[in-house]
């Protein structure tokens, strides 16, 4: 038990602290996302700024409220004593979850990167919903480990953002690719991650299950 608050409070300072950066780089430092949008010059649609801009905030709003609810329900505080709290919780996140899904759609088509990306992007928003579906299907049925497991499939998909940024910012800046590659990489890296850490997770989970069982035989 002592062995899982080190990990958990370590993800619910990074939540924290992105949540903090999320919000205060769109909607303070850089409301009109101009950055972001000067690289979007060889789009074929056209894109419609003040449309897309406020796809955006909501977008970025109910990421929040989908990373901090996550955070939340993982607590074993709230899934061992506070239920209530946990199930009600847990449909805000599958509703957030949801909204972030509807506003990555719309805002697909025109992602940097061209069709590339948005055909990660698309693949993205099927996965995640399948992932968060399973798991509530799972809980439904009074599966508990699986609805878990599930569920750490699903808020992976929270760190999407987070690790695009991080990836093109290594590949653009460090390894010298152009912006647009460099973020065409990191939503193809993100999903490769985001899709493989939850079963690295699962998997030293079960080694120290062993290791711990193993002490206890004679
Ligand atoms: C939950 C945490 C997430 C946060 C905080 C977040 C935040 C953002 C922000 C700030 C943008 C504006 C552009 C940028 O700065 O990157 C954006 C764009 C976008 N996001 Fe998310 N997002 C999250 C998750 C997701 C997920 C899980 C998906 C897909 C299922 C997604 C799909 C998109 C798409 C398609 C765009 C437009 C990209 C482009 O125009 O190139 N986002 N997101």
């Amino acid at each position: 038990m002592t062995r899982k608050i080190p990990f958990y409070a370590l993800s619910a300072v990074v939540v924290f602290l992105y949540i903090l950066y999320a919000l205060i780089n769109n909607y303070i430092l850089d409301p009109g996302a101009e950055t972001f949008l000067s690289y979007k010059t060889d789009l074929e649609l056209e894109l419609k700024p003040r449309i897309w801009l406020t796809v955006m905030y909501i977008h970025v709003a109910f990421a929040c409220v989908a990373m901090a609810a996550g955070l939340v329900n993982f607590s074993s505080c709230t899934y061992a004593k506070r239920r209530r709290l946990h199930r009600v919780n847990g449909y805000v996140y599958m509703l957030s979850v949801l909204i972030v899904v509807l506003t990555s759609g719309y805002m697909a088509p025109y992602a940097t990167g061209g069709k590339v990306s948005s055909m990660g992007f698309n693949l993205l928003n099927i996965y995640w919903l399948i992932a968060t579906s399973t798991a509530l299907i799972h809980i439904l049925k009074k599966r508990v480990e699986k609805h878990r497991r599930w569920m750490v499939r699903s808020y992976a998909f929270c760190f999407t953002n987070m690790l695009i940024h991080l990836i093109s910012y290594v590949t653009h800046e460090w390894l010298g690719f152009t912006y647009v590659g460099g973020y065409t990489i990191g939503v193809y890296g993100a999903i490769a991650l985001l899709l493989v850490i939850p079963e690295l997770i699962f998997r030293a989970g079960n080694a120290q299950d062993r290791a711990e069982s193993n002490k206890f035989r004679i």
